[in-house]
């Protein structure tokens, strides 16, 4: 399966909530499948040379937002990736038609309490950055989930290790017929 997968033109690309493992099974299954990883919150600091958070604080979410959708397009447009999105990028239609295009999206399912362990003491994350971040994490996970599932062509559950996750996205697209080998 690894070999057909390094032959596939379709990008993969991860999608879910913050801090629901993109970027770690990212990498893995890029290892796994010999396909480039591509960090799409990295690859938009590199383009606007600043960090995310200077972006926000600087500039505003809605511009964050473009620079997401040019970043989402742009990659879209090539093939063989393995894409991990940013939290948002897929709850906006605009990028889900772009990365549809090429690609098939993954959504990456983890238990909201495991979220917001995780998400405690994060200093990144802008949308973050507010006291009551246990119930914004909370009600935002509510509103973006439906989003997701609609967004997604498979849906995996993230228990076990990255690796384990990894050979469930891998066998969930190809008893799909999504791998274009
Ligand atoms: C965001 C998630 C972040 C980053 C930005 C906005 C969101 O990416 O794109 O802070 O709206 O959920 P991660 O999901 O990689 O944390």
């Amino acid at each position: 399966m690894t070999g057909a997968m390094a032959q596939t033109k379709l990008n993969i690309v991860l999608c879910g909530f913050m801090g629901c493992g993109k970027s770690t099974v990212g990498k893995k299954l890029s290892q796994m499948t010999q396909m480039e990883f591509v960090d799409m919150d990295g690859y938009i600091e590199k383009r606007a040379g600043m960090k995310i958070p200077d972006i926000f604080e600087k500039h505003g979410e809605g511009f964050f937002r473009d620079l997401e959708h040019e970043a989402a397009v742009e990659l879209s447009q090539r093939g063989g990736y393995v894409v991990a999105t940013g939290g948002g990028a897929l709850t906006f239609q605009r990028n889900v038609d772009a990365f549809k295009e090429g690609g098939v999206i993954v959504l990456l399912d983890t238990p909201l309490r495991v979220l917001q362990l995780r998400l405690k003491n994060d200093r990144n994350r802008p949308l973050l950055q507010r006291p009551d971040r246990f119930r914004f994490i909370r009600e935002l996970h509510q509103k973006r989930m439906p989003l997701y599932r609609r967004a997604a062509d498979v849906v995996i559950p993230t228990k076990g290790s990255p690796n384990a996750v990894c050979r469930q996205v891998l066998q969930a697209l190809e008893e799909k017929n999504l791998t274009n080998s």
